[in-house]
């Protein structure tokens, strides 16, 4: 049984996705040439993104993750933010990029932000794959920006409904039934 009989369409695909991946790594190269880059990846929805992004990034930056929870399981924002997995690593002095899956309401990234300037960051960017910007609702914007879509609840490449669908190697819409089951 495919997955990919749940999907309605696919809004951005693998091609799409591999080319504009690259011209970001290429940016962040060159904007980070002379800093010493931590990638935070924000669990679980940035992990095939930041996979790609970091093959294109050619510097000697080091990785950490941190899971945060905004979402319950269903499709709308609750608003609250909660750390489930801290980073392992000391951010004093580093220059952080904050890897996301998508920048929707903004509430899960403008806490973070908050949380993590408060630990002695040198300083903290924002690099999400996805941007709703229909759907903002905190003051926050992006250092670097994938794609920016409509206001449609999308899965795959890393994205989640009811932690399925992460692995589809395309970003797409879900048929209605999905949702009804
Ligand atoms: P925000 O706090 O509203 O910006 O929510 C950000 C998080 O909500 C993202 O990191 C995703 O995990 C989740 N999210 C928002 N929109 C979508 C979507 O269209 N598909 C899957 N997850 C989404
Ligand atoms: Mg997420």
């Amino acid at each position: 049984m495919k997955i990919e009989k749940d999907v309605e369409r696919v809004l951005i695909g693998e091609k799409e996705l591999s080319d504009r991946v690259r011209e970001l790594g290429a940016r962040i190269t060159k904007d980070y040439a002379d800093k010493d880059l931590l990638l935070v990846g924000i669990l679980k929805g940035s992990v095939v993104f930041m996979a790609d992004l970091m093959k294109a990034v050619d510097l000697p930056l080091t990785t950490d993750f941190m899971a945060v929870s905004s979402y319950g399981s269903g499709t709308t924002s609750s608003g609250h933010v909660k750390i489930i997995k801290d980073l392992s690593n000391d951010i004093a002095g580093k220059d952080l990029l904050i890897i996301e899956d998508i920048l929707d309401s903004g509430n899960t990234l403008s806490h973070l932000v908050k949380m993590l300037n408060s630990r002695g960051a040198k300083s903290i960017r924002i690099c999400a794959l996805l941007n709703k910007p229909d759907r903002r609702q905190a003051d926050i914007t992006l250092d670097y920006e994938g794609f920016i879509i409509p206001d449609e609840f999308v899965v795959g490449y890393g994205l989640d409904y009811n932690e399925k669908y992460r692995n589809l190697p395309f970003v797409g819409v879900l048929k209605e039934e999905v949702y009804r089951k």
